[in-house]
């Protein structure tokens, strides 16, 4: 059992260099796998996903030599498309392995993906655009997605809503397809827009060509190439608000306050600002108090579902009312229960909207009464340290953030979470000035 044993309440300083962007080294490594040559990634971050992609790769025959942050992945043949169900389904993005294996092989078989526990996540339109592109797919009641197909053609799709994976799923599929593929109603997420540059240098021609219209030109090959993977916005977000709620001294490094804007404009709004170092390194901190702020997640270039754990951190220590809405998961307050314990006012509801089906992201039919979709904070509470468990990363990493503001001792279980995403993270909070033990036993 694997747990964290942190003593909150003091405040942070130093410097953290922020890694690689977990939700583009999962994509790349996948477009790795769609070339015989190699494929070298850097600024990869050390964390389970990345690790459980590289099994599944090593297993249909890749072969991968990991040293540090750098990947290097070389999949001569694949030589097994099946992929295994206990790796597979513990993560959404193993479902990509649909282009490499029908794209070399012509048949591929994928498990209903997992990930994270935030919904129902399905992966209807994936499965809609590859049938568009000529794939035969049956789901069968063992888990798993049959799909053959030996002759890719271009075609034109149109997401019925917005899907970052998804997304990414039409570009890699039909990357290598006959002919010419006009995706409408792409998704803007920024790692896209990695996965379309790595794919490029790998020989593709993918272009953005208007706003939310994405035009893919197959060509016959792809090649090797190095790619070097840019910084998570998620991670530099949860470490802002640490240094926000932790005293105001935490630089951090490798931060690109390009993708951040709609963050740092509520911060500011909340009493927040930031300062940048001749290094360009960033520090956010509260000029005088928090002020509550209300947010409505939305998809890019609105502010990110996987900020609203760290926000309400934040508003939990705002002087008056704010709300959270969740618009992209049906289900994302896992940690809400957990922060109640440590006295935090939280009040679960569902906010009055027009017409629910066109207006969430997710898929209103997935919701049953008992699903809410925004919190009600009311600040400002002082937490408790209480023993806790973490149910999905970006939930760990805002539990993490509230022992750390908690005087006293708290334990957190459920490590197994934070690990799919925030290398060595109880290591780099020790750096911080951090009283945390991790215990593996
Ligand atoms: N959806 C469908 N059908 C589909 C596809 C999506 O109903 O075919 C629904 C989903 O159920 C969800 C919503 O649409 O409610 C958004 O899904 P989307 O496909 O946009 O996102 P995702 O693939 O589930 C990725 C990231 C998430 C990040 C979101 C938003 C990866 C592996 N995951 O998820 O990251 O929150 O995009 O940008 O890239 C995380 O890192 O912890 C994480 C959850």
């Amino acid at each position: 059992m694997k747990e964290y044993i942190i003593n909150g309440g003091k405040s942070l300083s130093g410097s953290i260099k922020i890694g690689g962007a977990k939700n583009v080294a999962l994509k790349a490594i996948v477009a790795a796998c769609l070339t015989n040559e190699e494929v070298i990634l850097n600024n990869v971050p050390v964390i389970s996903d990345v690790y459980y992609m590289l099994e599944m790769v090593q297993h249909f025959g890749g072969q991968v030599i990991q040293d540090g942050n750098t990947v290097k992945i070389k999949v001569e043949t694949i030589v097994n498309t099946k992929l295994p169900l206990e790796t597979a389904a513990k993560m959404r993005a193993s479902s990509l392995f649909f282009a490499p294996f029908i794209i070399r092989n012509g048949n591929a078989e994928i498990p209903n993906p997992g990930g994270d526990r935030i919904g129902a996540r399905r992966i209807d339109m994936h499965i809609d655009g590859l049938i568009k592109l000529g794939v035969d797919i049956n789901y069968r009641n063992d888990g798993y997605f049959y799909a053959t197909g030996n002759d890719l053609r271009g075609a034109q799709y149109r997401f019925n809503k917005n899907t970052h994976t998804g997304t990414e799923q039409m570009i890699l599929a039909s990357v290598m397809a006959t002919g010419d593929t006009i995706l409408e109603n792409c998704a803007q997420e920024p790692e896209i827009d990695e996965l379309i540059e790595l794919l490029n240098m790998m020989g593709a021609n993918i272009k953005r060509v208007q706003n939310r219209t994405i035009k893919i030109v197959g060509v016959k090959n792809l090649h090797g190439t190095s790619y070097t993977i840019k910084s998570d916005r998620n991670e530099a977000v949860t470490f802002a608000v640490m240094s926000a709620l932790l005293g105001g001294k935490i630089w951090l490094r490798d931060a690109d306050t390009e993708h951040l804007a709609s963050f740092i404009e509520k911060f500011k709004q909340a009493g927040g600002d930031l300062e940048t170092n001749s290094n360009d390194d960033l520090r956010f901190y509260i000029k005088d108090k928090i002020l509550p702020v209300d947010i409505q997640t939305a998809i890019y270039p609105g502010f990110m579902t996987d900020w609203q754990g760290p926000w309400c951190m934040l508003m939990t220590q705002a002087e008056g009312e704010s709300v959270i809405h969740e618009t992209i998961y049906e289900d994302r307050f896992q940690y809400v229960g957990e922060l109640k314990k440590m006295g935090a006012k939280i009040e679960l509801f569902n906010p009055e909207v027009a017409n629910p089906v066109d207006f969430y992201n997710f898929n209103y039919d997935d919701c049953t009464p008992e699903t809410k979709h925004a919190i009600r904070i009311t600040g400002k509470t002082d937490l408790n340290n209480a023993v806790l468990m973490m149910h999905d990363l970006r939930a760990g990493a805002t539990i993490v953030l509230a022992t750390l503001m908690a005087k006293g001792e708290s334990v957190i279980y459920g490590i197994d979470q934070i690990e799919r995403g925030y290398e060595k993270f109880d290591e780099r909070l020790k750096s911080l000035g951090a009283d945390i033990k991790y215990i593996n036993e």
